[in-house]
């Protein structure tokens, strides 16, 4: 379910960073080898690792970590398959879902940079 509302609490955040990762340097920020969890959500890269518990190994939501995992985030679903960057096809509600989402993770998580994505058309 998504939780679309703001945080209890003010969360004070950094100025955004503009480091690029592809999608191949994100993998490496899922919490195994690299105490850094990113989470990236329409190409915007997030640093989660404040909340290992949740995106770390055997959280609820690894399937995100060292990921843009927008499909799933639209879809409402955790399947390893969705877990993808390609929002092709998806219906405007959908669409709409994964806008909360992105309103969910500025307010709550540190911008490190975004994903570069590399056609390999
Ligand atoms: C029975 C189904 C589900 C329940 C009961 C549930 C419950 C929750 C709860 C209680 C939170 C924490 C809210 C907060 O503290 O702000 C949360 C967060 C979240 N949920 Fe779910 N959820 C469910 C299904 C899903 C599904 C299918 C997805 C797939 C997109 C999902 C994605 C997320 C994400 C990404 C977060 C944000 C975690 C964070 O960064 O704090 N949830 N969920």
């Amino acid at each position: 379910m998504a939780p679309r509302f703001a945080p209890k609490e003010p969360i004070t955040l950094d100025p955004p960073k503009n480091t690029l990762f592809t999608l191949e340097e994100l993998s490496k920020y899922d919490g195994v080898s690299n105490p850094l969890i990113y989470v990236a959500v329409n190409g915007t890269v997030f640093d989660v690792s404040r909340q290992a518990k949740v995106y770390g190994p055997g959280g609820s939501y690894n399937v995100f970590a060292g990921k843009d995992g927008s499909r799933g985030l639209a879809k409402s679903s955790l399947k390893l398959e969705e877990a993808v960057a390609d929002i092709t096809g998806l219906g405007e509600g959908e669409l709409t879902v994964l806008n909360d989402w992105f309103s969910y993770f500025s307010q709550r998580y540190n911008v490190v940079g975004k994903v570069v994505t590399t056609s390999k058309i």
